[in-house]
């Protein structure tokens, strides 16, 4: 048994889980962490949102929320995506902790006392219209090096350089656009220089990075390493622990790969022996597996281990495992230019195991890789369905119609010697793949194997065999529930939830994930009870996801904060709701006949959001309140169950587009009916928040319509 640490990239708390985050970091992570948990390996998977620094305050300030309002909210929304997803973290903490500052205060302070942290004046952008030093993202312009016209103040993402505001050729304030002025600061530099011999050794030595990751770092140490500034002017973020200092707070990345560190600190106290995270740092023979994309290889490849170097006593990373970009179009997936597919709005349409299905064979691994949604359709319904799903599926209800356990098998002959051998081949490929970081390929064998698998039930052809020959029927199946058995296991890294619903299928009880790489090659006991086969997974329609009109519609939950009387119109209320991160919105509702101010006030409402803004009676409507209504009846529609203001109300099955303002006649051509419990229905679903459903406040006749 070994031990294994993988840290995997810190998502920033400034916007939702999108699928380049998945494809980047999070599956690989995972697959590899799975795979090492069920060799009987003890793994440490941790990571956390990175919650300060600018991308955070801007974010805030354009939300006009702050800081630590921006960081949890979207923290939480990590969280329950990654769990939905089957990320399995040992631990996925927060960089607001109280541990993580106290970590990361330490490790600034022991290299300050170790002379690897120095003062010095530098030339500091400020913006004279702001009022307020411009550190990192406060600042673009031109990229020096490259040119990239919208290079961020701290980082390129064309050239991947990591700059320093001064140098960018015509800087910009990003909030207000004006020419910064340079100004004079005092701050607190790494000397990265002092490790430039340890650092190309080091480098030198680990010739089994990925190609990419190496020649991106030797050429990095080639080109010199300067001494980085790691303190700001800037009031969120962890307060620097040097005399003299103590208005600045440490740069967000030095903050944020500390984590690695601290969040193994948080989860030993978690697991109640404080000492345990040593097990995994301290020990020389504990490899370190780091899961990044590509934009984050230095952080990883030179100032963290850098920063571990001058701590002393550490262990560094020993694969750094970074992918490619992901990209929608020509464009790279980003948060901050909205290029983007959420993985909470796949997972309203797909199943998880499709979904990382899908993400695994478009993984950009060694390539930047293109990102088309519409082909996850062909993915299910001919490998999921037509492949593995059909192959388990006809195994599992033959035999359970004609045996109903798994039957004793007779003497082989050829045919199923090689089958059982191809799985062991098979086996072996996908480990070897797995461990070395090549996700796609392992799943490749598994399929494979699955249509091999699929080959050898159609030349064997049991349902002949049952009529005529019952004993050689028994061993075809046991062959096949061999190779069911197989791929089960070898499917958990990969499909977790597929996984373990075949495990129970084939009569296993209790959790696959418990150490079972091995039992791959093991005997399924003849006798052994089967379970009534279920469907694993269902063709899907691409238009019925991808293109019905319903997708077009920006629905939101919101709250009634105030109501006022429209001062040219007897039946319109002026509405204010409250849609959380999306801010509050004014809407004209002609409820005034039907509800008093006190029975609007407070309530849970839904909005549609991106309907073209209109002008009733002269006062400004940003969307429009939706009501069933009955005859003379008007009743709005509201929550049931949990919520929060500017929650999605979606409905399964159907994947939310990209949003443009709609005209009343694109919201007309969706027909939402009320049910006979008071339901929203759209075709037969239920229109729902990720916690609750959608209802009518009174009741209605069933049949109603929305208007
Ligand atoms: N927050 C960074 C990003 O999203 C990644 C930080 S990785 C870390 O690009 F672990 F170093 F924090
Ligand atoms: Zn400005």
């Amino acid at each position: 048994m070994e031990k294994i640490y993988i840290g995997v990239a810190w998502p920033y708390a400034n916007g939702p889980l999108h699928l380049g985050h998945m494809c980047g970091a999070y599956l690989p992570a995972d697959i590899f962490a799975r795979f090492n948990r069920i060799k009987g390996n003890e793994v440490l998977m941790v990571s956390g949102s990175d919650q300060h620094g600018t991308p955070i305050t801007i974010t805030a300030e354009k939300k006009g929320k702050i800081p630590e309002e921006i960081a949890e909210y979207y923290h939480k929304i990590h969280v329950k995506d990654l769990k939905r997803l089957g990320i399995s973290f040992d631990l996925f903490t927060k960089t607001t902790t109280e541990n993580h500052t106290r970590v990361v205060q330490g490790l600034f302070r022991t290299l300050y006392d170790n002379g690897y942290i120095y003062p010095k004046k530098v030339q500091v952008l400020y913006c004279p219209v702001c009022k307020r030093y411009l550190p990192d993202r406060y600042v673009e312009g031109t990229c020096p090096f490259c040119g990239n016209k919208n290079a961020k103040g701290d980082q390129c993402d064309e050239c991947g350089k990591t700059l320093d505001p001064v140098n960018l050729t015509d800087p910009r304030c990003k909030i207000c656009g004006s020419i910064p002025k340079i100004r004079e600061s005092e701050h607190l530099f790494l000397k990265l220089s002092a490790f430039t011999d340890r650092l190309s050794e080091w480098v030198e030595k680990n010739n089994h990075w990925r190609a990419s990751v190496r020649k991106f770092t030797k050429k990095w140490l080639a080109n010199g390493l300067r001494d980085r500034a790691i303190s700001r002017d800037l009031s969120w973020g962890i307060p620097v622990p040097v005399d003299g200092f103590e208005d600045k707070t440490i740069y967000v990345w030095f903050d944020a790969v500390t984590g690695y560190l601290s969040a193994s600190i948080e989860w030993a106290k978690i697991r109640g022996d404080k000492n345990l995270w040593k097990e995994f740092w301290k020990d020389e023979r504990v490899k370190h597996y780091y899961f990044i994309a590509k934009d984050n290889i230095p952080f990883h490849s030179i100032i963290w281990p850098a920063m571990l170097m001058g701590y002393g006593g550490l262990n560094l990373p020993y694969q750094i495992s970074a992918n490619e970009f992901l990209k929608l179009g020509k464009d790279q997936f980003s948060k901050s230019t909205g290029v983007c597919i959420w993985v909470q709005d796949c997972l309203s349409a797909l199943n998880p195991d499709v979904l990382r299905y899908c993400l695994t064979v478009t993984m950009p691994e060694t390539k930047d890789s293109e990102c088309k949604p519409y082909k996850f359709i062909g993915y299910n319904n001919s490998e999921l369905v037509g492949n593995l799903g059909n192959l388990i599926h006809r195994i599992l209800t033959f035999t359970h119609k004609n045996f109903g356990s798994v039957p004793r098998p007779g003497p082989l002959i050829k045919q199923d010697e090689e089958l059982l051998e191809r799985i062991d081949v098979t086996f072996k490929e996908v480990g070897d793949f797995i461990q070395n970081c090549h996700f796609k390929r392992g799943l490749k064998s598994i399929m494979d194997l699955a249509q091999t698998g699929n080959k050898y039930f159609d030349q064997a052809s049991p349902w002949k065999l049952i009529k005529s020959d019952r004993e050689r029927c028994g061993t075809v199946l046991y062959c096949t529930l061999r190779l069911t058995k197989a791929i089960s296991i070898m499917l958990e890294p990969y499909l977790p939830f597929t996984s373990e619903k075949i495990w129970k299928l084939i009569g296993y009880e209790g959790n696959i994930g418990q150490h079972r790489w091995n039992e791959a090659l093991t005997e399924i006991s003849p006798g052994q009870k089967l379970r009534k086969p279920k469907i694993l997974f269902k063709k899907l329609d691409f238009c019925a996801i991808f293109e019905h009109p319903f997708g077009n519609l920006d629905l939101r939950l919101a709250k009634i904060v105030s109501v006022e009387a429209h001062p040219n119109a007897d039946k319109l209320w002026i509405v204010t709701a409250d849609l959380g991160m999306l801010g509050q919105r004014q809407l004209i509702a002609g409820l005034k006949p039907y509800y008093s101010r006190e029975q609007l006030l407070n309530q849970w409402i839904v909005v549609l959001t991106n309907l073209e803004p209109r002008k009733l009676r002269g006062y400004q409507s940003e969307g429009m309140m939706l009501a069933a209504q009955d005859g003379e009846k008007v009743s709005f529609l509201t929550l049931d169950g949990k919520g929060q203001p500017g929650d999605q109300i979606t409905v399964d099955g159907i994947m939310p587009q990209p949003k443009t303002l709609l005209g009343i006649q694109d919201f007309q051509q969706v027909e939402l009916t009320i049910d006979d419990k008071g339901l929203v229905m759209l075709e037969g679903k239920a229109l729902r928040t990720k916690e609750g459903k959608i209802k009518t406040s009174s009741r209605v006749r069933a049949g109603s319509k929305i208007c």
